[in-house]
């Protein structure tokens, strides 16, 4: 198979190399810098006989060479500035998210596409739009990200291995998602069972503040490793037809009673992308928290349109 990733920054080339290194697929690494995909891609082949994959990566400029890809993974744009505000960054992004999906849509016409740029869920509606794909062809990577900040914090918290905490992040990539406490668990546990309501909503705020935290420790840029590793699992899971429930940005038709919107929600993905939306039961306050993120990111829709 072959990827396509789009954007060769820190979360394009990151997840190149470990698309590459799990040998999931051919990785088509695209950049608009001359020079910078074509140098990354050539600096991770020198490593294949070390790595011992046979995925071969090429870097280029030009979107010809994305043809027939199955998977197309949208990084390309700006991270955030000082003195740039959000809508600049919204509408810069924007012509950038939108120009890349046309492109490598009209070269790999039965693609699958993951929207990473940011803000994820408006950037993944004007892909969907924008492309008239159908919907479920369409996703947006967040969830995987979000949810596995949480997990972290509970091992981290309980001191128990990561791989026995399951974690569900749900809502908009920003400061309004919604973890979900109540359904994480520990080796099946409820982790309501294991801690106090103040140690939860403690790690339920550092998870909203997760990019954040990174973005402060880091001064030049945002995270990159959990997110390639995060969009590398929902590839291997389209790649693989693995049915896998992972929460991810689909689009709504009356689901959680919220309509023509991309909003973060548990989705079984497999060869055909969005395979079906798992609609989980909320209590009133948590439904209303699902209603005012997908009400901020319609805003955003509306302002990006504008
Ligand atoms: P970066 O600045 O390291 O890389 C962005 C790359 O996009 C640069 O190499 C740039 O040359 C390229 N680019 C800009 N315009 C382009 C165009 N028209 N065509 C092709 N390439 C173009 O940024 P980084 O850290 O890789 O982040 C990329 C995006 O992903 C940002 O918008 C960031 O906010 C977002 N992000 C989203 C996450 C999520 O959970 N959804 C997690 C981490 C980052």
């Amino acid at each position: 198979p072959r990827v396509s990733v789009i954007g060769a920054g820190n979360v394009g080339r990151t997840l190149a190399q470990r698309i590459a290194e799990k040998n999931l697929a051919d990785v088509v690494l695209l950049d608009i810098v001359n020079g910078l995909p074509q140098g990354i891609a050539l600096d991770l082949m020198e490593a294949q006989g070390i790595e011992l994959h046979d995925s071969e990566i090429i870097g280029t400029n030009n979107y010809e060479d994305t043809a027939g890809s199955d998977i197309v993974v949208i990084t390309a744009g700006l991270a955030r500035k000082p003195g740039m505000s959000r809508d600049d960054l919204m509408n810069v992004n924007a012509k950038i998210v939108v120009e890349a999906a046309t492109k490598c849509l009209q070269y790999s016409p039965e693609a699958i596409f993951i929207v990473i740029t940011n803000p994820l869920d408006v950037m993944t509606y004007l892909v969907w739009q924008s492309t008239g794909l159908p919907p479920q062809r369409v996703m947006g990577m967040a969830g995987v990200l979000d949810s596995s900040r949480l997990q972290t914090f509970i091992a981290m918290e309980l001191g128990v291995s990561t791989a026995d905490v399951h974690a569900m992040v749900l809502g908009g990539h920003g400061d309004l998602m919604l973890p979900l406490p109540r359904y994480c668990t520990v080796s099946g546990v409820p982790i309501t069972e294991l801690m106090d309501e103040i140690t939860i909503n403690r790690l339920v705020e550092r998870t909203r503040n997760g990019g954040a935290e990174i973005v402060k420790l880091l001064q030049t840029g945002g995270a990159y490793y959990a997110p390639a590793s995060s969009a590398c699992t929902m590839v291997e899971t389209i790649l693989r037809n693995q049915s896998r429930l992972l929460p991810a940005a689909a689009y709504l038709k009356g689901e959680y009673g919220l309509q023509d919107v991309y909003l973060g929600v548990p989705c079984r993905l497999g060869c055909r992308g969005v395979e079906s939306i798992l609609e989980v039961r909320l209590t009133d306050a948590e439904r209303l928290d699902l209603h005012t993120s997908a009400a901020s990111v319609r805003q955003n829709v509306h302002l990006a349109l504008d």
